[in-house]
């Protein structure tokens, strides 16, 4: 197993195993299920690590709304880390800025938009009424871009408000932007996937995509989908290839950003699994995996050192570093500064 993966894994896991008891509210007779964690120490290995209900009674919710939250998105780029910044300040939770979306369905199952978010100093600011899916690049920029039902807007941070972006008028479900070139993919909501360059103005369709239900990027600019058959794919200018070792006919699955740590893969829920795919085809089963009632309606790990979880309705946020020991690596990786996350993320990947 890789040291990085190892290290991600760790967190989540430290997450999970190290919950505290929950308080005596009415919730907590659910806590009995617990969670059955299955840790040898001896190999170093970690076994199956259930996340059950528990994780939602004892860690803070920053958000309450009034519909599902199906997607979270938090910016690794000058939003939230400054390559400035000089001091050593280990809450690095203080001025988080995320963007979520929420959506209900109708009794067919059809989206209804409820709206695309920011959070902000703790305050929640509706920036879209129709917005259905954010990305940022991981760069010195500011930049985050949203896909809405007339387009791509970007956001403007100094006004806090989404403006209008190029000339892209589709109706669009998911949209991705890679890391330092003017590349963003979008997905409409007829499935189709295209790549859209100059500012906006260029949009080309790629044509061996058919029938993408939610796209993903890595770190290393590594585009993944899954298509109606809930099969993942990764894509790029050679073609598409099909991910393999993933179950056949899963109910619901989801594409999830990784936490940076893991600069190279993306991570997939199948069911209540996930699994980390890779660009070369491949995947493998982690050691995570959630109660069916347990399971969050959107995932926020990009930073690694916190985690966005939510769960009817709500955000929780966990910071890990709260349950690591003060001093070790892990800890040392909580600073405002990108590119110190990049070093410790290379350090882990070498070392
Ligand atoms: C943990 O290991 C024990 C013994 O091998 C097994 O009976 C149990 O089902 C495992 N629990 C989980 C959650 O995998
Ligand atoms: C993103 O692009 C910048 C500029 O080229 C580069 O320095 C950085 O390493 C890239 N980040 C990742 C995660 O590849
Ligand atoms: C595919 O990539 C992953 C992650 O880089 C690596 O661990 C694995 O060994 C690779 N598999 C093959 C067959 O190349």
């Amino acid at each position: 197993m890789n040291l990085l993966k190892t290290f991600s894994l760790f967190l989540l896991l430290g997450l999970a195993v190290s919950a505290p008891a929950p308080d005596k509210s009415e919730e907590s007779k659910e806590s009995k299920e617990s969670l059955e964690s299955n840790e040898s120490k001896d190999s170093g290995e970690y076994d199956q690590s259930t996340i059950t209900k528990k994780i939602y009674y004892d860690s803070p919710v920053v958000y309450k709304g009034k519909h599902e939250i199906v997607n979270i998105i938090v910016p690794l780029n000058s939003l939230n880390f400054d390559d400035e910044y000089e001091g050593d300040d280990t809450s690095i939770d203080r001025n988080t800025i995320l963007f979520f979306v929420e959506s209900d369905e109708d009794g067919a199952g059809n989206r209804i938009d409820k709206g695309l978010y920011v959070l902000k100093d703790g305050k929640a600011k509706k920036l879209l009424d129709n917005g259905r899916d954010a990305a940022a690049s991981f760069d010195n920029s500011k930049d985050v871009f949203f896909s809405a039902k007339d387009g791509i807007y970007k956001y403007d941070p100094k006004e806090n408000i989404a403006v209008k972006y190029g000339t892209v008028t589709d109706s669009i479900i998911g949209i991705a932007k890679e890391n330092a070139t003017d590349v963003i993919y979008i997905l409409t909501e007829d499935h189709n996937l295209y790549k859209v360059t100059e500012d906006g103005q260029k949009k080309v369709k790629m044509d061996d995509v058919v029938g993408a239900r939610e796209i993903i990027l890595d770190y290393s600019n590594n585009l993944y989908f899954y298509d109606e058959n809930k099969q993942p794919y990764f894509v790029n200018d050679d073609g598409v290839k099909k991910i393999v070792g993933l179950p056949k006919n899963p109910t619901s699955v989801r594409l999830i950003r990784p936490p940076f740590a893991i600069d190279n893969g993306a991570l997939f829920i199948s069911d209540n699994v996930a699994y980390l795919i890779y660009p070369n085809g491949t995947s493998e089963r982690t050691n995570f995996n959630f109660k069916s009632n347990a399971k969050p309606s959107a995932f926020g790990l990009e930073t690694t050192t916190i985690h966005y979880y939510a769960y009817h309705k709500k955000i929780y946020e966990y910071n890990v570093l709260s349950r690591v020991p003060s001093g070790s690596t892990i800890q040392s990786t909580a600073t405002r500064s990108r590119s110190s996350l990049k070093a410790h993320s290379s350090h882990f990947m070498h070392s």
